[in-house]
């Protein structure tokens, strides 16, 4: 409800402040709203189900960060004049002019979302969680953490290790919200988070140091280009990384993805719904990308992620949808 409320205020405040700011979105039919509130509940029926058969704790269904978000939703406001401002000139390229553009690729440095200093900045790393949370309507957690049955059971592979040899390295890592998930599930395991911004990382630091847990072992690199040994790692997650990639990027990564994994690991993706999967939510997938900057995501709707997966060598792929989010499971 905060969402949907927070979506109506600050749609009427740009028309009535910057209205050329206003994207020309399709209304969306009730029958497809429907549809929607309807894949939604399955969603938190499928994820409620899990926490009962004990795949994680009934606490990761109830970790909304409220201090936080009462704390960040003020500097979101505020921030939403100057995010209109970049829409409206489509100045797509307005990052922090500390950063070290050579550090990057070409493709990353943009402000996906429109989101102000893109990823490479602690305002940015700051404010992601609530926008990703306002976007999917406070079901960004519960999507996120579709990734866990196919991850436990893929890992099943490796069960005469010992759980603390077990490594699971999650790609695009972000403030660390999937690596948080696979923490409450397998609490012995080494985790790892990968990403390009040193300011995200920090925050996946800080997360973990509030709720007094092992820090995980943060790299920030390039997922083209991952730092680890061939075969070390039992198990890769990858969660909203895919959209915002151009398509040989994605396949560079997957095939990074495959290089890094043992023989048998196990590699579990969670990104956007695509319209061959999900044509009845054409016009919401369309929305999308007509609000944000997304510069990858057309090509990523129509793209085929699992020839991906089978071009990087992946076996016994499997794919599944939950409400706005596709899951893709493969073994190396
Ligand atoms: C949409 S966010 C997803 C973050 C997180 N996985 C989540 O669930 O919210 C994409 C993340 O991928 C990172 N990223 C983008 N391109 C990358 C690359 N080539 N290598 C490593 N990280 C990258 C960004 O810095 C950002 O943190």
């Amino acid at each position: 409800m905060a969402s949907l409320a927070h979506k109506e205020m600050s749609t009427r405040l740009m028309t009535l402040l910057a209205p050329q700011g206003r994207p020309a979105t399709e209304i969306v039919p009730f029958t497809i709203l429907k549809d929607l509130q309807e894949s939604m509940e399955n969603l938190m029926e499928a994820d409620w189900a899990d926490m009962e058969m004990g795949l994680y704790p009934s606490s990761l269904l109830f970790t909304t960060s409220w201090r936080k978000w009462i704390q960040c939703y003020p500097l979101l406001c505020l921030d939403m004049p100057t995010t209109w401002n970049r829409r409206i000139r489509r100045n797509v390229t307005d990052l922090p002019n500390c950063i070290n553009k050579s550090n990057y690729p070409n493709y990353y440095l943009q402000n996906f979302h429109n989101q102000t200093d893109g990823y490479l900045s602690d305002h940015s790393a700051n404010l992601y969680d609530l926008q990703v949370e306002i976007l999917f309507n406070g079901m960004a957690d519960a999507m996120r953490r579709r990734i866990l049955p196919p991850l436990l059971f893929g890992l099943k592979h490796f069960k005469l290790q010992s759980p603390w040899q077990m490594k699971i390295l999650d790609v695009g890592t972000g403030t660390g919200k999937a690596l948080q998930q696979i923490n409450a599930a397998l609490p012995h395991a080494q985790l790892i988070g990968l990403d390009l911004s040193a300011a995200y990382l920090q925050q996946v630091k800080n997360s973990f140091e509030q709720d007094r847990k092992t820090i995980p072992q943060l790299v920030q690199a390039n997922a083209e280009r991952i730092p680890f040994a061939n075969n070390s790692i039992e198990g890769v997650s990858c969660v909203f990384l895919l959209h915002e990639l151009p398509t040989e990027v994605r396949q560079n990564v997957l095939n990074e993805c495959f290089r890094v994994l043992k023989p048998s690991g196990i590699l579990v993706l969670a990104d956007s719904i695509q319209l061959a999967h999900s044509p009845q939510f054409r016009v919401i997938i369309e929305n999308f990308r007509r609000i944000f900057h997304e510069p990858y995501y057309y090509d990523y709707i129509s793209d085929d992620i699992t020839a991906h997966i089978r071009a990087a060598g992946f076996e016994r792929i499997s794919e599944e949808s939950h409400f706005l989010t596709r899951v893709w499971y493969a073994t190396k």
